[in-house]
């Protein structure tokens, strides 16, 4: 049967409607996940879910063991990885409450554990990155938010930043000057991490909130609480849909 991860993010740290069949703890040579492994089924499918914030979403971005994370995700053999996180709109049509399966990235991201190939090499390894997704997934991702009616941004470049503070206007700036479509702090290093273990993995994004200067004002936690739940109902939807294609 086809084993789907979902790693959730803020606004998905457990899954509704996910039947659990069990929890599993899983050690790695990268210490400790950000939580037990959730397996279960949604819609007939095995989901292995792991809230990448850990249960009670304490884990911020710079301190998340995203190594320990793919790794015990490698190790439960998924077939595929859907890395779900809320994100600031940068491109215009990048409106709080979108969803957006992004086809590139650029990383602004320093001091993270970011790769499996560093120590006790048989030979130095470069991986291929050109295109950072796992091109079948994100269509299907896309197939599967159109059958469930949603409206979904079929590309766009996803800018990894530090946090856990929020961008400067002009540090928005400079990432659209660079091509960055929306910006989230936690999507590298899972992507390359998932890459170097050969596993199938590609981002949906929803967009929580204009990016820094996009919007009125400040950018509060209130209005991306609220934007994120409407764009995690759409999610839902995509999922039960994502179910059929992929069993
Ligand atoms: N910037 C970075 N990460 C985010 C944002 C943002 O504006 N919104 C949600 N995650």
């Amino acid at each position: 049967m086809t084993k789907l991860a979902i790693i959730g993010g803020s606004g998905l740290t457990r899954m509704e409607s996910l039947e659990i069949t069990r929890r599993e703890v899983v050690s790695t040579p990268y210490g400790e996940p950000s939580s037990p492994l959730i397996h279960g089924m949604f819609n007939g499918i095995e989901i292995i879910f792991l809230p990448r914030h850990g249960a009670g979403h304490t884990i911020p971005p710079h301190k998340i063991n995203y190594r320990a994370n793919i790794w015990a995700i490698k190790h439960i053999e998924a077939d595929y990885v859907v890395g779900m996180a809320t994100v600031g709109g940068i491109r215009d049509d990048m409106t709080p409450g979108s969803i957006a399966i992004p086809d590139q990235i650029i990383d602004y991201t320093w001091g993270r554990g970011h790769t499996f190939f560093e120590n006790d090499l048989a030979q130095v390894t470069h991986i291929d990155f050109t295109e950072p997704y796992c091109n079948k997934l994100r269509k299907n991702l896309i197939t599967a938010a159109e059958a469930a009616g949603l409206i979904i941004i079929k590309n766009g470049t996803y800018g990894a930043t530090q946090g856990p503070r929020l961008e400067t206007a002009m540090e928005i700036n400079r990432m659209q000057n660079d091509g960055c479509d929306v910006v989230g702090m936690t999507g590298m290093p899972e992507a390359t991490l998932a890459r170097e273990l050969g596993l199938c993995y590609a981002h949906c994004s929803v967009v929580a909130n204009r990016a820094a200067g996009r919007g009125e004002g400040p950018i509060t936690m209130d209005d991306i609480k609220s934007n994120m739940q409407n764009g995690m109902s759409k999610i839902y939807a995509l999922l039960i849909e994502l179910g059929g294609i992929l069993g």
